[in-house]
């Protein structure tokens, strides 16, 4: 019997989504296993249409930081054919591809089946990450990499909430130079020689350089 997973803090983010992805793919289950009356057509798509909805605004983006995060520590760590790694790429692809289906108008396959087969891959998934490869992360990582992915996922994980916060702290150095340099002491000018000195000297005064007369002996 598995005992319950103590999901290192710096993870939480990522385990949060995954709640909202087992309720998102619980609700889909419900509407197709019978567990509830039968499901007209127009209420099944509308479902299925509030999944792709989920899937593009919340789970994608979810994905995105898996692969730009987790990903690449996990190739670093485990090495590229690791079946962690493998595993992770085929089943974001997986889920990928049956969300397209959910509102493909192509896909002639009944979308009870659909809906069932997309829940079914989005909790295996889930539940492969956070038992497997969440802890093999949690485990083997140096605290050092894990302080820096709770950082990263602290955030959101996402470059472009990132970048205006290195451009504030940029802009912030710039006007800490630009004052300094106000209150810096200007170097000392450089006087020119006034040319015009010899023109504007008072003329001398004709008398002025006689000689005193001297004492008679
Ligand atoms: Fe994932
Ligand atoms: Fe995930």
């Amino acid at each position: 019997m598995t005992g319950p997973i103590r999901r290192d803090p710096r993870l939480f983010p990522l385990s949060h989504d995954h709640h909202q992805a087992l309720a998102r793919a619980r609700e889909a289950t419900l509407a197709v296993d019978g567990s509830v009356p039968p499901q007209d057509v127009a209420t099944l798509t509308a479902l299925a249409e509030r999944c792709a909805a989920y899937v593009t605004e919340h789970l994608e983006p979810h994905f995105k930081r898996e692969e730009k995060h987790l990903l690449p520590v996990s190739v670093a760590r485990f090495g590229r054919d690791d079946d962690l790694v493998v595993r992770v790429k085929e089943e974001h692809a997986m889920v990928r591809k049956l969300t397209r289906r959910l509102t493909d108008p192509k896909d002639k396959a009944p979308l009870t089946g659909r809906l069932a087969a997309w829940a079914k891959a989005l909790v295996d998934h889930v539940r492969f990450e956070e038992r497997e490869w969440f802890e093999a992360l949690q485990n083997s990582l140096p605290d050092k990499e894990l302080e820096r992915l709770g950082r990263l996922l602290a955030n959101g994980g996402d470059p472009a909430r990132e970048a205006p916060r290195k451009l504030a702290a940029k802009e912030s150095v710039t006007k800490a130079v630009a004052a300094k340099k106000a209150t810096a002491q200007p170097p000392p000018k450089k006087v020119a020689p006034k040319k015009s000195v010899a023109r504007t000297a008072a003329p001398k005064k004709s008398g002025a350089a006689k000689p005193k007369p001297r004492k008679g002996r």
